[in-house]
């Protein structure tokens, strides 16, 4: 089982789109993915069509004493092969217990190890804090994925996670690929096209050497649901990130390091 954090520290760039995105990839190409939306906002978990009142059961059970099991907690996506786990409000209140409760930063990477669900890829949609529920994440994940969207103050998220990328690399002994992905590209705009090459010539071979799209058909709610297994026309977004998958599976290099 391969486990990806898809993170930044930076909000709106495009972290749910590309769970949701990539998992229908791997889905469809016949892999079993459970996607975890570890965001107390809830989008992922949104866009499966699960209200959030009353709270549904989902990650903050994998914190409870005892703790639930995942595979208790996934439930069926429309899509054959694609599973995932809810996020709560209550999440946010994760960090507060964490102080006087220590050990809650390996809960996750504790849950999935026991997993026993079948899952060939877990995907973690990760808030926008490097609070406990990203910590979790990248202490369980084997990739991290950063999503960074083309426009110039996004190169600062991207820097953020580079560093936070070493941290955990150093502090876990254990290396953290890592895949950056430009999203939510505009050609048109002189903006999206220099941070694009910025984005390129700091990061080099750790960036895709295309771009997702900016896609106005796509909506996180539909994109599962629309755009389901035979859809001949995914739209641009989709069959980007279709590429931008067989690139993350052809295999990536070993740290997130900024060229000097
Ligand atoms: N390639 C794209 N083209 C157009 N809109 C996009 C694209 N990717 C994401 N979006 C939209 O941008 C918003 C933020 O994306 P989202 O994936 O929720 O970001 P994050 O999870 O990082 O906060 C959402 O409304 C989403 O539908
Ligand atoms: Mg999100």
């Amino acid at each position: 089982m391969q486990v990806w954090a898809i993170a930044n520290q930076k909000g709106g760039v495009g972290k749910t789109t590309t769970t949701l995105a990539l998992g229908r990839s791997l889905a469809l190409q016949g892999q079993r993915v459970l996607l975890v939306d570890l965001d107390p906002h809830g989008s992922l978990t949104r866009a499966f069509g699960v209200s959030a009142d009353p709270p549904p059961a989902g990650v903050l059970e994998l914190f409870s004493t005892p703790p639930l099991p995942m595979a208790d907690l996934a439930r069926p996506s429309p899509l054959e092969g694609l599973d995932f786990v809810c996020a709560q409000t209550a999440l946010a209140t994760l960090e507060r217990r964490s102080a006087n409760q220590p050990g809650l930063g390996l809960a996750l990477s504790q849950a999935l190890s026991r997993h026993t669900g079948g899952h060939d890829y877990v995907l973690l949609d990760c808030p926008p804090t490097l609070g406990l529920l990203m910590v979790n994440a990248l202490a369980a994940a084997d990739r991290l994925i950063v999503p960074t969207q083309t426009e110039p103050l996004a190169m600062h998220g991207l820097a953020g996670m580079c560093r936070t990328s070493e941290m955990v690399e150093r502090s876990r002994g254990r290396p953290l690929p890592v895949a950056v992905l430009p999203t939510m590209f505009d050609r048109r705009t002189r903006a999206g096209r220099d941070t694009l090459r910025q984005m390129q010539e700091d990061y080099r071979d750790r960036v895709w050497s295309e771009a997702v799209p900016i896609d106005t058909q796509l909506c996180n709610a539909d994109l599962l649901a629309q755009q389901s297994a035979g859809s001949a026309h995914p739209g641009r977004a989709l069959g980007a990130y279709a590429r931008a998958l067989d690139w993350i599976l052809a295999g990536q290099p070993q740290r997130l390091e900024q060229a000097a």
